[in-house]
């Protein structure tokens, strides 16, 4: 079945991705503050009206379901929401129930990720030295990262690794991590940060124009541009040296709006129709009004008609101020 959610730009709305809780056991610099003030959890919605909504758009034509958070494996009795829309797999609805994790808890639900058809997880790692990344999430384990890698890929889960690209920071790491994840099976994303929430230190001074690593990665390494099927943000490439995949999700230097195919639910029933976009939707009241999802449907309809054409992010070295005070996490990426 086609999907029903066209938007006025004539994109279709194929992919939903759910924010299952802003909370994070990790404090990474570029996302979050490191006191941050989180929802309160009679706030949230509970895992069974999470089912419903996702439900709600799994009938009206989306094929692929992605949770983020904050860190979703941290919203209590998770495997219990998985659990539940894992019959959408299994009846055909969706193509792909999937996650983006910061993998510390992944050792523990590994396995019975793999028994819900998860096949394939995103793992956000920024380096690959214990000391720095334990600097860059405030308090990370790196060692409890990798046993998570380790159990998902013993239970036949193929990961992809997303590393925020930071000046300073990893820069120099990045062609050995390229190495390493191709090395180990897995693809890499790099991403550049996006200048969202209030954070303590400065952006600005950060900011790494992916199209530098490129060309610098170019000297070492054949690069072919691999033509783009996922609708997705990011631009692969081959390299050739190693036999791997390497992404770049470059919202600043190359915009890639015009094929979005997605759009953002938080744990609170607000529906974000873009990540660079104030404009909301709020679908927990008439999810809440009414047993039928009359009422819903028609205000996803309403929200799908008022998508966006796309961000507006820029890094401001004037004003050196985030575009938007929402957090990454609070909308999951
Ligand atoms: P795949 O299913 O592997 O294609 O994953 P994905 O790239 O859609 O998801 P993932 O959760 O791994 O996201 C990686 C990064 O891409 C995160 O930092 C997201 O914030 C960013 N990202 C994903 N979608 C968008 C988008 O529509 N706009 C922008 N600006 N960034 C996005
Ligand atoms: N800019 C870019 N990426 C970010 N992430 C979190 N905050 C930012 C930001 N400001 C990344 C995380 C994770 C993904 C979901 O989003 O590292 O990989
Ligand atoms: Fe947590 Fe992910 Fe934000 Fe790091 S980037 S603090 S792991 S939500």
């Amino acid at each position: 079945p086609t999907t029903e959610m066209i938007d006025p730009f004539g994109r279709a709305v194929t992919y939903l991705r759910v924010s299952v809780t802003d909370r994070c056991d990790f404090r990474c610099v570029y996302c979050m503050a490191e006191n941050m003030t989180f929802l309160p959890r009679q706030d949230l919605l509970t895992l069974e009206e999470l089912d419903r909504l996702c439900t709600a758009f799994v009938e009206k034509g989306v094929r692929k379901l992605r949770l983020t958070g904050g860190e979703p494996l941290v919203r209590r009795n998770i495997m219990h929401l998985i659990h539940a829309l894992s019959r959408h797999l299994r009846s055909g609805a969706i193509d792909e129930l999937t996650l983006t994790t910061n993998g510390s808890q992944l050792a523990r639900f590994a396995d019975e990720l793999g028994d819900c058809g998860v096949e394939r997880i995103n793992v956000s790692l920024d380096t690959m030295d214990p000391d720095k990344f334990k600097a860059i999430t405030r308090w990370g384990d790196f060692a409890k990262v990798m046993a998570g890698i380790r159990a998902a890929q013993a239970a036949g889960i193929r990961i992809k690794l997303n590393a925020v690209a930071l000046k300073g920071f990893n820069d120099t790491e990045i062609p050995a991590m390229v190495e390493w994840a191709h090395g180990e099976g897995m693809d890499l994303t790099l991403i550049e940060t996006m200048p969202l929430g209030e954070i303590e230190g400065d952006r600005t001074d950060q900011y790494l124009p992916l199209s530098e690593v490129r060309a610098n990665l170019a000297e070492r390494f054949t690069l072919t541009d691999i033509p783009d099927k996922t609708g997705g943000p990011a631009r692969y490439v081959a390299v050739e040296e190693t036999g791997g995949k390497l992404g770049f999700i470059t919202p600043l230097t190359h915009n890639f709006c015009e094929s979005c195919n997605r759009v953002r639910l938080t744990c609170t029933g607000t529906l974000y129709m873009c990540l660079g976009q104030e404009d909301a939707a709020d679908l927990r009241t008439p999810l809440r009004a009414s047993e039928s999802n009359a009422l819903l449907s028609n205000a996803i309809d309403e929200a799908i008609g008022r998508k966006p054409k796309g961000h507006d992010f820029i890094i401001d070295r004037a004003t050196r101020k985030p575009a938007l005070s929402r957090h990454m996490s609070v909308t999951g990426g």
